[in-house]
């Protein structure tokens, strides 16, 4: 995700925000700028698409490091005591030097950058559009840094500005901004992005992430949601939305660097597990509007929807779970006839295509080449194509005539588990948005929509689970096969289990339909075999429990991943986890994928695995 590094202090600001930047590299993003005040009080300004090192040639003129000289504060040059810098992942608009910030509200004199997304910037453009305002990026923080500057040009000082600006603005957002008209302050502001001030001895400094700070100070406060930070050389103040001060309250970070880039979890995977309610509430953010409408801006236009006639979704591993998870639902709401392809059979399938279809291409890379290549198929044959994809700017999603992004944030641990999660809700409004245009009888949208909703706090009362799983993970970790079960989409979410426990912790397992077992997979079951059964619909739950006899009768024992409030499997599976339910069978199903998720790590932690980088796997498979 983007990162955020401001500073006000003796030192020289430019180096020091540059520095900050590089230690969030890890995090992937896709451009990078800087913004800072010189002696005369005059905003200098460097963005640059690509990597930080593109940045650095042209602030120092060199090899695109500060030691290479030129540059602020290179001899007789005034060395910068305020810069605010970003390192943009590439959400509305792509990684272009236009796009990447800081941007600058309409008289040049704020200096804006922004984390997150604002939902109702289009509406907020509009306003100022009507106004006489114009725009140099395709981005919401630009809107953000023109609403800043109306604020600011009623004559209020700066974190006025900040305060009213943000009150009008929706979504989940950190900024901070400065202004050459008053140079000795910086002022951030935070609702639902991370935001850590670090406290130092004459200087301050702000940051999306602890291990930017670390070199600098150990004294941090992390700032609340609806608060504005005002930082000088000398104190930082904080106050609420309605302008009342607020105590800061410090903490001491004695973390190294490492364990800073993992947010205090050992792995990647682990801290990616845990984002997920985050993940949920940045994949639905801006995408249902103040009527309780989905809202998809980037899709086909109405009529496009009433002309497709089938629905192929192409993609790889994680993301062909997902796409099994779509045609549930595409043809259970929707009764449009779904199909899902592994990209790699695609191609070489000589597949039937409709020229009425849509090929949905689902990738949390869009750079897989096997989904590439059916990608461009499908453009041969002139059908149109849709991407559901993660990463801006990718070949995928530059390739697609339309594409929704999943807006994870970058997944860094090559087991995808919070790019599943964000694929399978994307695919979940995109079926309530053409359930809209084709107003599809039977369809609640308002029902849907409340789920949606409360989908992310259900995914932080599942994560509760993680003690019980980690108990069964220890008990588990010498399996020499599992089963992964269930019925209708539990029995795609038992596949997306499955495979992450094949991947990282090395073991075998059979996943399949749960009445399927007795048409062949039952033979494998001995005395003490494991079968993690996904038991979260009641449509089919008297099935489920009969399979799980089925299970036991052969000396199985059984987990079983079911919803609060159902108690068919109390007394009967050796286990019951229990997540919170809701009225979507789709969205119960898919948060039963926290606690496997949770187990294949456990497993492989117990077992001493790579978790991160697990043997012969690679983040982005770039070859056929
Ligand atoms: O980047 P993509 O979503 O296109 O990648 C597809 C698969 O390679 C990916 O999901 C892979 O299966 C992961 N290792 C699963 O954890």
């Amino acid at each position: 995700m983007c990162g955020i590094a401001g500073y006000i202090g003796p030192r020289n600001a430019v180096e020091v925000v540059y520095d900050q930047l590089k230690r969030l590299e890890y995090r992937g993003y896709d451009s990078a700028g800087v913004a800072y005040l010189n002696g005369g009080g005059t905003i200098h300004v460097v963005k640059r698409a690509g990597k930080l090192g593109e940045l650095g040639k042209v602030l120092w003129d060199g090899d695109g490091t500060p030691e290479s000289g030129g540059g602020p504060g290179g001899e007789g040059i005034d060395v910068p005591h305020l810069a605010i810098a970003h390192s943009r992942w590439a959400t509305h608009g792509g990684p272009t030097d236009e796009n990447a910030h800081p941007h600058f509200d309409r008289y040049g004199d704020v200096a804006l950058i922004h984390n997150g997304i604002i939902e109702n910037y289009l509406d907020l453009k509009g306003e100022l559009a009507a106004a006489g305002h114009s725009f140099e990026s395709e981005t919401d923080t630009e809107v953000a840094a023109h609403v800043i500057g109306q604020e600011y040009a009623k004559g209020v000082p700066l974190e006025e500005a900040v305060r009213q600006a943000v009150r009008r603005m929706r979504g989940a957002f950190a900024f901070v901004a400065f202004s050459k008209r008053e140079r000795d302050k910086f002022v951030a502001a935070r609702n639902a992005s991370p935001l850590i001030v670090g406290l130092g001895q004459g200087e301050n400094m702000v940051a999306s992430d602890i291990p930017a700070l670390i070199p600098y100070t150990r004294e941090v406060v992390a700032v609340e949601d609806d608060r504005i930070a005002v930082l000088e050389r000398d104190g930082v103040r904080l106050m609420d939305l309605e302008g009342k001060p607020v105590p800061l309250e410090s903490f001491h970070v004695d973390w190294d660097v490492e364990a800073a880039e993992k947010g205090g979890y050992e792995h990647f995977m682990l801290k990616e597990i845990h984002e997920q309610p985050d993940v949920i509430r940045g994949a639905l953010a801006g995408r249902i509007d103040d009527k309780g409408r989905v809202r998809l801006d980037q899709v086909f236009g109405d009529h496009v929807w009433q002309d497709i006639d089938r629905v192929n979704i192409i993609a790889c591993g994680t993301a062909y779970h997902a796409g099994l998870m779509g045609k549930f639902l595409f043809e259970r709401l929707l009764q449009l006839p779904t199909d899902v392809f592994f990209s790699s059979e695609f191609r070489y399938g000589d597949p039937i295509l409709s020229p009425k279809s849509l090929a949905v291409f689902v990738s949390q890379s869009g750079e897989t080449l096997d989904s590439l290549a059916a990608l461009r198929l499908c453009k041969q044959r002139r059908i149109r194509t849709l991407g559901v994809v993660n990463v801006v700017g990718s070949s995928i999603a530059r390739e697609c005539d339309r594409t929704v992004f999943t807006q994870a944030g970058p997944e860094i641990s090559v087991a995808s588990t919070k790019a599943y999660t964000a694929q399978c809700l994307v695919l979940m409004l995109l079926a309530l948005h053409i359930a809209q245009v084709k107003e599809t009888p039977g369809v609640r949208i308002d029902e849907a929509v409340a789920d949606l909703r409360a989908f992310a706090e259900k995914a932080e009362v599942c994560l509760r689970l993680e003690d019980e799983v980690k108990a069964l993970a220890e008990r588990f970790k010498g399996a020499p096969l599992v089963f992964f079960l269930g019925r209708n989409a539990d029995a795609h979410v038992a596949r997306e289990g499955a495979l992450k426990l094949k991947e990282i912790a090395y073991i075998p397992t059979q996943e399949s339909p749960a009445g399927e077992m007795k048409h062949g997979p039952l033979a494998l079951v001995e005395q003490g075999t494991l079968a993690i059964f996904g038991a979260t619909d009641a449509d089919v739950r008297e099935k489920t429990v009969s399979n799980v006899r089925e299970v036991q009768a052969r000396g199985g024992f059984v987990v079983a991943v079911t919803t609060e409030g159902d108690d068919s499997l109390d007394g009967v599976a050796e286990a019951v986890l229990k997540v919170p339910a809701s009225r979507s069978a789709y969205l119960n199903a898919l948060l039963s994928v926290l606690p496997m998720q949770l187990f294949a790590y456990y497993v492989a932690k117990a077992k001493g695995c790579e978790i991160d980088q697990p043997r012969n796997l690679a983040k982005s498979v770039t070859v056929e």
